[in-house]
C-alpha cells in the first residue's frame, strides 16, 4: 500500500521516491542501482520490497552479526540441563498433573485457547511440490497434515464445547496455494471465520559486508525470516488483536512437521497456566545422543533452547552418573504454550526500531549460497557461501519468559516429525508411529489386533480424531458405537 502511494507520488512529481534516497544515505543504493532501465510493474515490486526493510535492523545486524571480531558461535558457558516436570509415569506428581488437566479443560471450555501452526515451510524437500501441510501423511486415507490438525482442532472444540480458532502463519512462497487448499477442502469442516491465515515476515540476504543482495535488476533476495518470525507476524497481522477482541489469551503453538502434535493438549495448557508462565515448552527425553532435536538447558538462571548443532558432540554425549542417563536429555520437539500479552511484549519494537524498544528476539546468521546479479546485472551462481540471511528461533524467547516452563510428553503420543524423504523422521516413520498409536489405542479397550514387538501392527489401519485424538477420547467412542467393527482388514474409524 504504501509503496503503491510512493509510486504514484514519483509519477505525478517525477522525481524520484524518497525509498531511494533513503537507502542510498543508508549505504545500501545498490539496491535501486538499475533503477532506470526498470519497467513500471518492475520498480513498483522493487519498491514493495523495499518498503518491507528495515534499514536499522539490517545495518544494527551487519554490526552485530557480521562485522569484523564478531565471535561466531553460542554461548556455552554456565550451561546445565534444564529441570522439567515429569510424567506420573515418570516419578512425577499425579495430583497435580490432574489439577493442571482440569484448568487446561476450562480454560478451553472458556475459549480462552488459539491453536497457532508456523506453515512456511515448503514440502520439497519430501518431493511435495507446494506448502508442506498439503502432504499427505496419514497411513489409509493419505490425509494430508492440514486436515489431520483441523479435525483435531475440530474434535476439541467439540469436546470441550467451544469451537476453536486456528492461526496459521504461511511464507510469501507458500500463502496462496495455503488458502486455496483450504478453500478447496471447505476448511477439512472448520468455521472458515475462525481460520486465520497470515504471512511471515522476510529478511533480506546480505553479502558479508552487509550490503543487501539482489536477487534480479528489479529483485531484492529476501528470505523468510524463521518461525521465531512468528511473534512478529502475529502482532502485525492483527492476530494479537482479534485474540483480544475474541478472549483469547493463550496460544498453542506447533509446527507444521509434525501429524502425531496434540494441537490443543489440556494438560500442557493447564501447566502452563496453573504455574503464571509466559512461555511454555514440551520435552521428550532424546533417544540417543546425535537425535537432532534442541536441548533444553539453564544457563545464569533462564531458561534457553541450545540447537542440536550447536552444543558440542561431546556435552551431547555426556551421561549423568546419578541417572545413568543422558546429562543433556531434555529435548525441544517444538511445542509451546505462549501468553498473548508475552507475545507483545517481545515484539514492542516492530514499530520502533530503536535497540532499546523492549525485549526483542535475537537474529541467527545462516551463511548461504545465494543467487545474486553482479554490478552489470548477470546472474551470479556462488559455488560456496556468498553472504547471509538472518533468521529468528521461538524459542529464543523463552530466557525473556516469566516462569518458563518445560514439561515433560510421551514421544509416543505428541511428536512424529515428517521432515527427511527417507530414514528417520520421514513419511514412513511417521506411518508407522500413527499405527501404533492406533493400535495401542485399540488394545487399550481390549480388541483384539495383532502387532509386533514394536507395536505395529499387521493390518493398516486409521482413526479419524474425530472418532478419538487419544486413548481416552478413543474409548469413549468405541464404547459407544455398536455393532464394533472387526479389527482385521483395513479398518477405517471415524
Ligand atoms: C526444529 C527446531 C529444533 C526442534 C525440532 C523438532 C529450529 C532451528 N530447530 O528443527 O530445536 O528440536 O524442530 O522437530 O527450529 N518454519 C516457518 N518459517 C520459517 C522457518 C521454519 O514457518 O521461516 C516452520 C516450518 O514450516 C516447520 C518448522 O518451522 O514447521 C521447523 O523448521 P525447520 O527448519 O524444519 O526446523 P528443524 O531443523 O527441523
Amino acid at each position: 500500500m504504501a509503496a503503491r502511494f510512493l509510486f504514484a507520488r514519483m509519477h505525478a512529481s517525477a522525481s524520484p521516491p524518497p525509498l531511494l534516497d533513503q537507502f542510498a544515505r543508508a549505504g545500501q543504493g545498490q539496491v535501486f542501482a538499475f533503477w532506470p532501465q526498470l519497467r513500471e510493474d518492475e520498480r513498483r515490486v522493487l519498491l514493495g520490497q523495499a518498503a518491507e526493510i528495515n534499514l536499522a535492523e539490517v545495518e544494527r545486524l551487519t554490526h552485530t552479526l557480521l562485522g569484523k571480531g564478531v565471535v561466531r558461535g553460542i554461548d556455552l558457558t554456565d550451561l546445565e540441563p534444564a529441570s522439567y516436570v515429569s510424567r506420573p509415569e515418570q516419578g512425577g506428581d499425579a495430583a497435580a498433573w490432574a489439577q493442571a488437566r482440569a484448568a487446561g479443560e476450562e480454560a478451553l471450555r472458556a475459549g480462552r485457547v488459539a491453536a497457532f501452526t508456523v506453515a512456511g515451510g515448503q514440502g520439497t524437500r519430501l518431493g511435495c511440490d507446494g506448502p508442506k501441510g498439503t502432504f499427505p501423511v496419514t497411513p489409509l486415507k493419505r490425509k494430508p497434515l492440514f486436515q489431520v490438525f483441523a479435525e483435531k482442532i475440530l474434535a476439541a472444540g467439540r469436546r470441550h464445547g467451544r469451537p476453536l480458532h486456528w492461526f496459521i502463519m504461511t511464507s510469501h512462497a507458500n500463502h496462496a496455494r495455503t488458502e486455496a487448499f483450504f478453500a478447496e477442502h471447505r476448511f477439512f469442516g472448520l468455521d472458515r471465520a475462525r481460520v486465520h491465515f497470515f504471512r511471515q515476515g522476510r529478511m533480506p540476504a546480505v553479502d558479508f559486508a552487509g550490503r543487501i543482495l539482489l536477487e534480479a535488476k528489479g529483485f531484492i533476495a529476501l528470505s523468510p525470516d524463521g518461525h521465531g518470525g512468528s511473534l512478529r507476524a502475529l502482532r502485525r497481522s492483527g492476530a494479537l488483536d482479534l485474540m483480544k477482541g475474541e478472549g483469547i489469551d493463550t496460544i498453542s503453538y506447533f509446527q507444521v512437521d509434525n501429524p502425531l502434535v496434540r494441537c490443543v493438549d489440556p494438560q500442557f495448557i493447564g501447566w502452563h497456566l496453573l504455574r503464571g508462565s509466559e512461555m511454555s515448552s514440551k520435552m521428550v527425553s532424546k533417544a540417543y545422543p546425535e537425535e537432532k532435536l534442541g536441548h533444553f538447558c539453564r544457563q545464569r538462571g533462564r531458561l534457553v533452547v541450545i540447537e542440536y548443532s550447536d552444543l558440542p558432540p561431546a556435552m551431547q554425549r555426556e551421561v549423568d552418573p546419578a541417572t545413568a542417563r543422558l546429562r543433556y536429555v531434555a529435548g525441544s520437539i517444538a511445542i509451546h504454550v505462549i501468553d498473548r500479552e508475552f507475545v507483545r511484549r517481545m515484539t514492542g519494537g516492530v514499530q520502533d526500531s530503536s535497540a532499546d524498544a523492549g525485549p526483542a528476539l535475537p537474529f541467527h546468521r545462516a551463511d548461504k549460497k545465494i543467487a545474486t546479479i553482479d554490478a552489470a546485472g548477470h546472474p551470479v551462481r556462488p559455488d560456496r557461501p556468498n553472504g547471509a540471511k538472518f533468521e529468528q528461533f521461538v524459542f529464543d524467547a523463552l530466557p525473556f519468559a516469566r516462569n518458563a516452563l518445560v514439561i515433560e510428553t510421551q514421544r509416543a503420543d505428541d511428536f512424529s516429525p515428517v521432515k527427511n524423504a527417507e530414514g528417520v523422521d520421514s513419511p514412513r516413520t511417521a506411518r508407522e508411529d500413527q499405527l501404533r498409536q492406533y493400535a495401542r489405542w485399540l488394545k487399550h479397550v481390549g480388541a483384539p489386533l495383532a502387532t509386533d514387538a514394536s507395536g505395529l501392527p499387521e493390518i493398516t489401519l486409521e482413526v479419524s480424531p474425530l472418532f478419538g485424538c487419544d486413548a481416552e477420547s478413543f474409548a469413549e467412542s468405541w464404547s459407544g458405537r455398536s455393532p464394533r467393527p472387526a479389527v482385521k482388514e483395513g479398518l477405517y474409524l471415524e
